[in-house]
């Protein structure tokens, strides 16, 4: 039972919570009794011949066998999963009639994500994707510099994110809940630390958040978030950092106006509290190596605290 240890819970193509993967779990399961049902028989008709009945065979029995066991039956029976398998790939992805457009670009590590608004805006984000349930979203991926993949196994399948090029993936969630994605591509040194939740909701909240993400950043509360704040303007960090309503405004690196309210910090591998904020902040090099942020050690751990309660004020 061991190996079978990492197939359960949030990221598992076995538990399927989406239309497409739902799908992909059947075309598993076909497949898997069409191997078995070809495996029984092979080693059926081997353990007939060795030892059940070992006598040499005539020669119109022995061709039979190797015409009909060898070329017919396989031919039959793979042609037809096969026929079965390609039947499914068109409506793996089909967006035509997707409600929710949303683009993510693979960056050197984390996912730069963007939500296109009615009035056709893009309404920028990072390392987690919102989705409706029980409505199809558009998902177009591209990628800055290398091959990356995109893959959420409880949601579909797996779709390449090129440098210059756009793919598309159609995904329809059912079940309102958290889901586990992570990058399908060898990437470079963190590709096992570039990963992201995907949080399912009902179509109402999502609409609800998603206004509330076009807002402009929270104000701090309290007097460490305004330290906080004048200490992100202070060190530089909006030359690589968007907070809308302050002046940063970078955009190499993600978007924070509402980083707060996301599940997890640094592309989803640390929880969200403001003591991983100081800690992601202070030793980036360490927790995610060769990302681009430099590590801020260098700077008090006052001023740390105060970076950390301000990040995370920004619900
Ligand atoms: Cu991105 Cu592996």
């Amino acid at each position: 039972m061991l190996p079978l240890g990492g197939c359960g819970g949030l990221q598992s193509t076995l538990q399927p919570a989406g239309k497409e993967a739902a799908e992909i779990a059947t075309l598993f399961h076909v497949l898997l009794v069409g191997a078995v049902v070809l495996w029984l028989l092979v080693n059926g008709i081997f353990l007939y011949v060795t030892r059940l009945n070992p006598r040499p065979l005539s020669r119109r029995a022995a061709e039979g066998l190797i015409i009909g066991g060898g070329i017919l039956f396989p031919t039959v029976l793979l042609g037809i999963l096969l026929a079965y398998s390609m039947s499914l790939m068109s409506s793996q992805r089909e967006t035509g009639n997707a409600a929710t457009s949303v683009s993510v670009t693979g960056e050197q590590w984390w996912w730069r994500v963007q939500y296109r608004r009615e009035d056709g805006s893009l309404l920028a984000s990072a390392n987690e994707l919102r989705l409706p349930a029980g409505e199809r979203t558009e998902v177009t991926l591209t990628s800055n510099k290398v091959i990356h993949s995109f893959w959420v196994p409880a949601l579909a399948g797996k779709m390449d994110m090129f440098p210059g090029r756009v793919t598309r993936l159609a995904l329809q969630p059912e079940t309102t809940g958290i889901y586990r994605g992570q990058c399908a591509e060898f990437c470079g040194t963190s590709h096992a630390l570039m990963a992201f939740q995907v949080v399912v909701m009902t179509p109402e909240d999502f609409e609800r958040w998603l206004e509330e993400q076009a807002t402009p950043a929270a104000e701090p509360e309290g007097m460490l978030a305004m330290e906080g704040r004048q200490a992100f303007l202070r060190e530089g960090c909006g030359a690589c950092h968007t907070v809308r309503g302050t002046p940063a405004a970078g955009t190499t690196g993600p978007d924070l106006t509402h980083v707060g309210g996301r599940t997890t910090l640094g592309a989803g591998i640390l929880p969200s509290t403001p003591e991983d904020f100081t800690r992601w902040i202070q030793h980036t090099d360490t927790i995610k190596p060769d990302v681009y942020m430099p590590s801020y050690d260098h700077l008090d751990q006052t001023v740390l605290e105060a970076l950390g309660h301000y990040l995370k004020g920004l619900m």
